[in-house]
This record gives structure tokens, sequence and C-alpha cells, in this order.
């Protein structure tokens, strides 16, 4: 069912001075920030050869990581994403096993305009999981 890393993301106070060390330090290809309102955040992607990272930074008033950057002024790691064939098939599959699905369980269209979940941390060794169809 698994299948790629699509990418790994990292919460940042400073969304351009962490977009500049990318770019400018580590070489990186880097995209233009997007806002996205349903999700509460502004995300910049960083293209590695084999994944990606994902920069996050709070947009709008009640951001869902306006919180992790209060306990985390400095940022940090807070998501990894995985694709998956089906989303639908992989909901049911965890769902069976008894892993939660946050929000209302049903997915969202994310950053790649994809469908998305995010699978609780406590089901998954204490890291927030978002998986993404292929
Ligand atoms: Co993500």
């Amino acid at each position: 069912m698994i299948g790629n890393l699509n990418h790994v993301a990292i919460v940042v106070p400073d969304l351009a001075k962490a977009t500049a060390r990318y770019r400018d330090v580590l070489g990186a290809q880097v995209s233009q920030p997007e806002n996205l309102p349903e999700h509460g955040v502004t995300t910049v992607f960083i293209e590695l050869p084999n994944t990606k990272i994902e920069l996050l930074h709070p947009f709008g008033d009640n951001s869902p990581i306006g919180r992790f950057l209060e306990k985390n002024p400095d940022g940090g790691m807070h998501h990894l994403c995985y694709e998956v064939d089906d989303i639908y098939d992989a909901k049911n599959a965890l769902i069976a096993e008894g892993a939660r699905v946050l929000g209302d369980g049903e997915p969202k269209i994310g950053a790649h305009g994809k469908p998305v979940l995010f699978l609780h941390p406590k089901d998954f060794s204490g890291t927030l999981i978002e998986l993404e169809e292929r």
C-alpha cells in the first residue's frame, strides 16, 4: 500500500529566511510560497533528488501549526508524507486496524492538488503522518 516518501514537513518561524538557506546555501531548487487557507498554512517546497522538504508557516488566525510554533519557537519537524495508490482504500484499511484519521476523516485537497489525510501521531510512534494519493 505505502509508496514513496513524498515529503518531510518542517515548521519554520521565518519562511523567507528558511527558504533562502536551502536555496542560497544548500543550492536547492525552491518553489514560490503558496497560501493554503483551507489548511491554515503557507508552504514552500524544496526539491531534492529523491524527495521534497515542505516548509510550513502559519497562515491566518486559526492555523493548526500556530500552537506547534508556540511550543517550538525555533521550528521543528512536523510530519512525514507517504504516497498511497488510493486514499480511500488506505483510510479504510487503517480504520479497520484501529488507526485514527484526524479531522472529519474525509480527504482534503493538499498542497499538490491531490487528496490527503492525516493520521494520529499516537498510532505512528509519535509521528504525524500525511497520506497523499499518488
Ligand atoms: Co505535507
